[in-house]
């Protein structure tokens, strides 16, 4: 069977990220959390005090930063590495999440980002991440799904998952961040979040990652048949 593309996109905290990396992991593609390089370069912006609002310290920011994913036999899964640095549980903590939409929103950070994303995804086999990944970064996708769960739903999720990695977090703080995200991600300028003409609704309300996992093999099984 051909390669395709996957496309996994929707609001943060849906289950995209668990769903995505199952599927990549089953049909032996390469997974791309795109989210996980935004949190990579909001990291390095944190930690090198870069003015998000000054194009110079932006321009010789994206100079000096590199983000690359580096597959960890122990746990099954690529890790995010960061000017050669494992940043992954880094990146997933409240003080990145506070300020990732405010970073992913400059056109010049999307647009290295987006260059990454193609060429990571040039050669198929692939299921990638996101907000705009059908409706930007691979308009051509073979299947583009997109996620979605109630925000009550979503505020628990992402408090389980702060809580295994050792962060106690409130769920009004969590459901705050949640919404604000959505806003900017929807209201910003360059590529925000749009629901692609093509994409295939999921909503993930009632699912168990199991389920979500086995709908989109079945979708990509079709798609792969078909193309
Ligand atoms: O999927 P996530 O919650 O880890 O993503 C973190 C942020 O990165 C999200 O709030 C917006 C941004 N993002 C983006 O702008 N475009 C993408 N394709 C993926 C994420």
């Amino acid at each position: 069977m051909k390669k395709i593309v996957i496309a996994i996109d929707g609001f943060s905290a849906c289950g995209k990220s668990s769903t995505a990396k199952e599927v990549a992991n089953r049909l032996g593609y390469k997974y791309i959390d795109s989210g996980a390089m935004y949190r990579a370069v909001t990291l390095y912006f944190i930690n090198n005090y870069v003015n998000p609002a000054n194009p110079k310290e932006v321009s010789k920011a994206m100079e000096n930063i590199d983000v690359s994913f580096v597959f960890n036999e122990r746990i099954g899964f690529s890790e995010t590495y960061l000017n050669g640095l494992n940043v992954e549980k880094e990146i997933r903590k409240m003080h990145v999440s506070q300020r990732v939409s405010e970073v992913s929103a400059i056109p010049e950070v999307r647009k290295c980002m987006v260059h990454q994303q193609r060429k990571l995804g040039r050669k198929k086999g692939v299921v990638m991440d996101g907000r705009d990944i059908g409706s930007n970064v691979f308009p051509n996708a073979e299947l583009k799904v997109f996620m979605n769960a109630d925000m009550e739903i979503r505020a628990e999720r992402r408090q389980k998952e702060l809580l295994a990695k050792g962060e106690l977090v409130d769920l009004p703080t969590i459901e705050e961040n949640l919404k604000q995200r959505d806003k900017m991600d929807s209201e910003r300028k360059e590529n925000p979040l749009i629901i692609a003409e093509d994409a295939i609704m999921l909503s993930t309300n009632f699912l168990t990652l199991e389920e979500q996992v086995e709908h989109v093999l079945q979708l990509a099984t079709e798609k792969m048949i078909k193309h």
